[in-house]
């Protein structure tokens, strides 16, 4: 289960306050367990953990295998926002840092970007390797994605012949509306639903997030396991209740104490796309109506010697989230030599993870007696279980918080501004009018 400790904030803020922040954090909850507050027609991802059916799970494991029957060993996961992040975070998290899971094909990701050099440099990959494809786009004419999805699609036409393409194509996407839904449904493509109370950013437990991680090699079944789990302890409502600590400190710290910037702080370069995620939850479900805390994000102890000044002793408009990791994985003990020519012998017989842990416990202190708060939310290990677990819990806090800051967590209209830009100045058929009048802008 995730595991908040407060401990680092209690200098910053008064019991008092703190007290009427949880009695808010409270209120936000009834709201969100009543679904009667702003977007309850988007609260699908609720009871997800124990709403996906068996069907779906073991639909996702027929594509698993029947990729590997082909031989498939590149898949590319194109998509963006809510449509990529999840399952890249979930994909990142759980495999080894330099050698693909053995037996599986290796997970890249496209459609996040318009970078030209991007996707000409994954296309030299697709070239060398065994390629398949997912696309994920819920609105199904999102341009990023479906750039990208135009120039892969012709290419595993052009390489498989199309009958054999359709067998290595699949959509995720609306039920019934959309570009993609369209095309999948004429083109015979296998597709995945998003269902229409699911936005973007909660779905990394649908099949946009569960089909891509299943692919990889990973145990789905496991991750809805930790979320589930996560779910029935979030679901006993009180001042104990993690999600609502997390959300009431959160508010306090923004609306008394005059932060504007939440810090993730990770310390594995494995969680460097769970910040990203997470970026994503909170910005675009809380930043809108001239309100929010901005969500920013450091990988320690690389970031130390590149954001740890201006954390120390910069501006003071930040408190930290430290996202800690109890256990790790693996074991790598330093050694002891005998010149000592490093003096590094102090460490002999050490684990690596040791210094780690004193390192986040050093900066903790080192932050809070710079005037930055700290808020720690652990795991156990970074694994399937845990990370559903971690998923649900920060989906879940991020309702409630953005129920106490008094905006509706489940729009984004703001992403739509630099749309209608791009689309005139692409001169895309029904934009003319917005042409003309951004041109005379530039
Ligand atoms: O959270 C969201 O809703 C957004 O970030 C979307 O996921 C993102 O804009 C991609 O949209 P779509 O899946 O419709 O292509």
């Amino acid at each position: 289960m995730v595991k908040v400790n407060l401990g680092g904030c209690s200098s910053f803020v008064k019991d008092a306050d703190y007290k009427a922040y949880v009695n808010k954090a409270l209120e936000a909850f009834d709201t969100l367990q009543a679904e009667n507050g702003a977007g309850n027609d988007f609260l699908g991802w609720k009871t997800l953990p124990v709403d996906v059916s068996e069907d779906i799970i073991s639909s996702c494991e027929q594509v698993r295998d029947s990729w590997k029957a082909k031989g498939v060993d590149l898949v590319i996961v194109i998509g963006i926002g809510g449509s990529y992040l999840g399952a890249r975070c979930a994909i990142e998290a759980l495999s080894h840092c330099f050698v693909r899971k053995e037996g599986n094909p290796q997970v890249v990701f496209a459609g996040n970007n318009l970078s030209e050099e991007y996707l000409a440099e994954l296309m030299d990959l697709a070239k060398l390797r065994n390629t398949a494809i997912i696309v994920i786009s819920k609105s199904g004419t999102t341009t990023e994605p479906a750039v990208a999805f135009r120039i892969f699609k012709e290419y595993v036409e052009q390489t498989y012949g199309k009958a054999e393409a359709a067998e290595r194509i699949v959509a995720i996407t609306d039920e019934h509306k959309g570009a993609l839904k369209t095309l999948s449904t004429q083109e015979g493509y296998k597709t995945f639903i998003v269902p229409d109370n699911v936005g973007g950013r909660f779905s990394v437990l649908t099949p946009v997030g569960l089909l891509p991680i299943c692919v990889a090699g990973f145990d789905i079944r496991a991750m809805l396991k930790g979320a589930a789990d996560e779910r029935e302890s979030l679901l006993v409502k009180g001042e104990d209740n993690s999600a609502v600590q997390y959300a009431a400190m959160r508010n306090l710290l923004h609306t008394e104490a005059g932060k504007a910037v939440e810090i993730l702080v990770t310390y594995s370069p494995k969680l460097v796309y769970l910040a990203e995620w997470w970026k994503q939850l909170y910005g675009e479900s809380e930043g809108k109506d001239g309100k929010g805390i901005f969500p920013a994000s450091v990988n320690n102890t690389a970031d130390l010697h590149s954001m740890g000044q201006f954390i120390q002793e910069g501006s003071r408009v930040m408190f930290e989230t430290l996202i800690n990791v109890e256990n790790a994985n693996r074991s790598v003990v330093i050694g002891s030599d005998e010149q000592n020519l490093d003096k590094l012998n102090y460490l002999a017989g050490q684990h690596v993870d040791h210094c780690n842990a004193m390192a986040q416990l050093g900066v903790k202190v080192a932050h809070i007696d710079g005037g930055v708060p700290q808020m720690e939310v652990s795991i156990e290990r970074i694994d399937e279980y845990n990370l559903g677990s971690i998923f649900y819990f920060f989906e879940f806090a991020c309702g409630i918080s953005a129920y106490v800051l008094g905006v509706n967590p489940f729009n984004q209209p703001g992403v739509e501004a630099y749309k209608k830009n791009m689309f005139a100045l692409l001169r895309k058929p029904g934009f003319e009018a917005e042409t003309e009048a951004i041109l005379k802008r530039i």
